[in-house]
């Protein structure tokens, strides 16, 4: 399942983003901005429990989320710029990493961190990239995810290329994907086009 999320300021945000000329910090605090408001509508699903509660007023039945905490997984290194995000709505998230890096040459990601709680089948897993290119590096994360135990995985994006959408699905059919944004395609060097450019980079000044 592929949902992109539409609303104006997810737009607006996005357009600020994608221009060469926004400086890193700006940069930044729009990736946590896209981030929290698409988190308002991939956890739509997490599951609610009642309880009761005393109002000024009276004793009702009210709803808090129930289970365990909900697990945000960034993909290191642009991940990270998502999930103060995120954690400002759910602040009682847990946060696990994973360190991938895509191979210039061969664009296969290379893992070299993992780093996540051991209650895995417990959670709700969200893996945050800010980029979904050819797909390798989120199929990789979510293989390495499920092999230690996740079951409820979800994967968020603000931009998507239509390989990585069709190459995710294809290795992880059971993983829905929200994104921010579907363009068009991938260059030959596997940027997205029209993208943002390089994600990691933008987001720590690293170029
Ligand atoms: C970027 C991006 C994704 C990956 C997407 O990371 O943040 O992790 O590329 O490409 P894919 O879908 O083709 O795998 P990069 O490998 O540049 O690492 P970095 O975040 O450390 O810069
Ligand atoms: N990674 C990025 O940061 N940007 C792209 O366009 C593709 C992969």
């Amino acid at each position: 399942m592929l949902t992109v999320i539409e609303h104006p300021l997810i737009r607006h945000k996005l357009s600020l983003l994608r221009d060469r000329g926004t400086p890193t910090k700006l940069f930044k605090e729009l990736v946590d901005e896209l981030a929290m408001l698409m988190a308002f509508e991939a956890t739509r699903h997490l599951p609610l429990e009642s309880v009761t509660i005393q109002t000024p007023l009276e004793t009702m039945q009210a709803q808090r989320l129930a289970g365990h905490e909900p697990l945000l997984v960034p993909i290191l290194r642009a991940g990270l710029g998502m999930v103060d995000g995120i954690r400002s709505l759910i602040p009682s998230a847990r946060v696990g990493h994973i360190g991938l890096y895509r191979d210039h040459d061969t664009l296969q990601p290379v893992e070299y961190y993992f780093k996540v709680p051991g209650d895995l089948a417990q959670r709700d897993v969200f893996v945050l990239d800010p980029m979904l290119a050819t797909g390798g590096s989120a199929a990789g994360a979510i293989t390495q995810l499920k092999r230690a135990g996740a079951l409820r995985i979800r994967f968020m994006c603000l931009v998507a290329a239509p390989e990585g959408v069709a190459n995710l699905h294809a290795a992880h059919p059971d993983v829905p994907i929200y994104t921010a944004a579907l363009d068009r395609e991938l260059n030959e060097k596997g940027y997205i086009l029209p993208g943002l450019g390089d994600a990691g980079d933008r987001l720590f000044g690293t170029k």
